[in-house]
């Protein structure tokens, strides 16, 4: 870590020691378009991100988040560089990652007990001892005596606590939230913002949540990664937030230290925002 002066932002250096849990090397995404040109989506990506840590990514809308998750899920390939999962070169689909996206994940025509056990019965667990698993899980997120309905029968907060059991019974060491909780009510969304800390506390997962939302990603992160506007996203900040855990999210945003840290990054965020707008009015 490295304090630059006291009105300079604190930017964080992940330490070299230990292999990171992810890490993005030099790493570009390009598409081609259907006129042929190409449309440079990332650009020369380097991050690092340790076992074990919360990192948020904020930046403005379609700078390339969603491709940054994406590169990491294995669900793109990197068009230069590299993702490196544990040291290794990422190849496929990141079998060490779960996902939980902005729309439901929950399978509408199983119940919750099928939905959250889903991932352990195809890993070859019996039945029985899935359910088992499943109906701890379920009761963890808070549902307990909601195993036999379906997700039509539930709220979007219920819903979504659903899909955070289905991700969280296989023990991802990678889980990776994408606007998780944008379409949540303010009420209904700081709950599963703390519930999430709760069981990541438990947990030695690496976070990569994304979100519009820079007061959220303070509250939850031990880190957080500015990305610059397109086309060609690159890192444009990566801060440090050494507010103490555990953490209240509704609480902590009171607090002179987050309010703080909070002008410092919105500082570099306001900037990249007024040139993404600038580009779409072009
Ligand atoms: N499969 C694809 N083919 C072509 N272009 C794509 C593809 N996927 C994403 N893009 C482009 O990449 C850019 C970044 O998209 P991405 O979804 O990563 O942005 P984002 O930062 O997640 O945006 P938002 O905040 O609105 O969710 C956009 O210009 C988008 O049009
Ligand atoms: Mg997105």
């Amino acid at each position: 870590m490295l304090a630059m002066g006291s009105h300079e932002p604190v930017r964080y250096a992940s330490s070299p020691v230990q292999t990171p849990m992810i890490e993005l090397k030099n790493a570009s995404k390009e598409y081609v378009k259907p006129s042929g040109e190409v449309h440079t989506v990332l650009r020369n990506i380097d991050l690092r991100i340790e076992k074990g840590e919360f990192c948020s990514i904020v930046g403005p809308s379609g700078c390339g988040k969603s491709t940054t998750l994406n590169l990491i899920a294995g669900f793109e390939e990197t068009t230069g560089g590299k993702v490196h999962i544990m040291g290794e070169p990422l190849k496929g689909i990141n079998p060490r990652a779960a996902c939980v996206f902005q729309t439901d994940n929950t399978y509408p025509w199983k119940t919750v007990m099928d939905n959250v056990s889903l991932g352990l019965r195809l890993k070859g667990l019996k039945k029985g001892e899935a359910y088992r698993e499943a109906k701890r899980w379920i009761e963890r997120v808070g549902l307990k005596g909601f195993e036999n309905h379906f997700p039509h029968q539930l709220s979007g907060g219920m819903r979504k606590r659903v899909a955070l059991a289905q991700c969280l019974i296989v023990q991802p060491e990678i889980l990776l939230m994408d606007e998780s909780f944008s379409a949540l009510d303010v009420h209904t969304r700081q709950l599963m913002e703390d519930e999430l800390l709760n069981i990541w506390e438990e947990t030695s997962a690496s976070v990569v949540f994304i979100t519009h939302d820079l007061e959220e990603a303070i509250a939850l992160s031990d880190r957080v990664v500015v990305l610059t506007a397109g086309p060609g996203a690159t890192v444009k900040g990566d801060y440090r937030i050494n507010l103490p855990r555990p953490r209240n999210v509704a609480e902590i945003r009171f607090q002179p230290q987050f309010m703080s840290l909070h002008e410092q990054i919105w500082d570099d965020l306001r900037d990249e925002v007024m040139i993404s707008y600038a580009n779409a009015n072009k």
